[in-house]
């Protein structure tokens, strides 16, 4: 499934979610270069999160960030993630997770 963010009319960026198993939903995002370096991305992801959970009552979602890409990593940070488990040159996040 992919939602589509709009910034100023225009579309700006995509959020990715794919149902992996125990129901936890793979995401991934990204935003148009255009629109980069103007912390778009972590409203987007937030409105993509809620419209998941209030249209297909989704509760656990998890990414791979690699650990260079600091933007990312704060982004996810910023809608809740959590840092959970460690693999060469990336770390896996989730949300939902108590
Ligand atoms: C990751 C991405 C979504 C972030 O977009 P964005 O909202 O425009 O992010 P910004 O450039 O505004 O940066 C957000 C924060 O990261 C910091 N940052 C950005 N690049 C950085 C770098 N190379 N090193 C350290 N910090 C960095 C910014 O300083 C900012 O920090 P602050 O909010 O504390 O001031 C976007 O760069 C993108 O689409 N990248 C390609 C796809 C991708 O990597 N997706 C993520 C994996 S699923």
């Amino acid at each position: 499934m992919c939602l589509i963010g709009e910034c100023e009319g225009e579309p700006c960026g995509v959020v990715w979610f794919r149902k992996g198993r125990s129901g936890v939903w793979e995401t991934s995002v990204n935003l148009s270069p255009a629109f980069r370096g103007r912390k778009l991305s972590a409203p987007m992801l937030a409105a993509a999160l809620s419209w998941m959970r209030e249209r297909r009552d989704a509760k656990y979602f998890s990414t791979e960030i690699q650990d260079t890409n600091i933007a990312s990593i704060k982004m996810f940070e910023r809608c809740g993630f959590v840092y959970v488990h460690p693999s060469p040159g990336f770390g896996t996040y989730c949300t939902g997770l108590k």
